[in-house]
């Protein structure tokens, strides 16, 4: 049953200022859909439960509503489309994610590009509603259009170079030199890092350049064991 038209409570959930920020796109992958998004998400959950470190998880929009309803930390959808509820057939209301417990979206991922007009809307009306938003950029360039949005900013930026989306070879390895570009490019907007994030390491360089933390996807879901991998990432941070 959806509550439209409900008096809704803000749905944002309070981040700790001071910990780092990881993002963990579960994209479409087997290992983290259905019965195995619920799985992934608790282990998530018990880690940011061990570490306190900031952990926001995106399921698929097929499995938002279960995740959302087995775990206390932030769910954000993998995108959301800014369109009115009732007549919008096929998209993803941010309303009827706020009403299933989903605090914030991914929009503009390098997997689902959408032009900038739909950017801002989709960002505005997440912040009308109290929910949170982090735009994908490929680039520090992208990123720099969208930190000068108005009227509203996003929540985070997330700058991913697309060639390295997956890979074996991460962004703090193979192009360091774009992580201070993309801080300085985002502006004030706190600054997001991905693609082929796989250790430790690639979080403390992320994080040494000013970065507000990591999005991340593949080297945790198809990880075999993704709570040591988990915990490995986030160890001494
Ligand atoms: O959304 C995160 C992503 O695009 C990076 O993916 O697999 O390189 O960690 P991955």
């Amino acid at each position: 049953m959806a509550f439209f038209t409900k008096k809704r409570e803000p749905v944002v959930m309070q981040l700790d200022p001071v910990r780092p920020v990881i993002i963990l796109n579960f994209k479409t992958y087997k290992e983290s859909s259905g019965a195995n998004a619920v799985r992934l998400a608790r282990i998530a959950e018990r880690v940011q439960q061990k570490t306190r470190v900031n952990i926001i998880i995106t399921p698929q929009a097929i499995d938002i509503r279960e995740v959302a309803a087995a775990v206390k930390i932030p769910v954000y959808s993998q995108h959301v489309d800014a369109k009115p509820v009732g007549k919008s057939t096929g998209q993803i209301i941010a309303e009827n994610l706020a009403d299933n417990n989903v605090h914030g979206s991914l929009l503009n991922h390098s997997e689902r590009r959408i032009l900038l007009k739909d950017i801002k809307d989709a960002v505005l009306k997440l912040k009308e509603i109290g929910m949170q938003s982090i735009v994908c950029a490929k680039d520090d360039r992208e990123a720099a259009g969208i930190a000068k949005m108005q009227p509203v900013k996003p929540d985070f930026i997330a700058v991913e170079p697309p060639e390295l989306i997956g890979g074996e070879v991460s962004v703090s390895t193979a192009k360091p030199q774009i992580i201070p570009k993309a801080v300085k490019a985002c502006n004030g907007v706190p600054t997001l890092i991905g693609a082929g994030i796989k250790e430790n390491n690639d979080l403390k360089i992320v994080l040494q350049h000013g970065a507000r933390g990591v999005i991340l996807s593949s080297h945790f879901v198809l990880s075999k064991d993704p709570e040591k991998w988990l915990l490995d990432l986030v160890q001494g941070i």
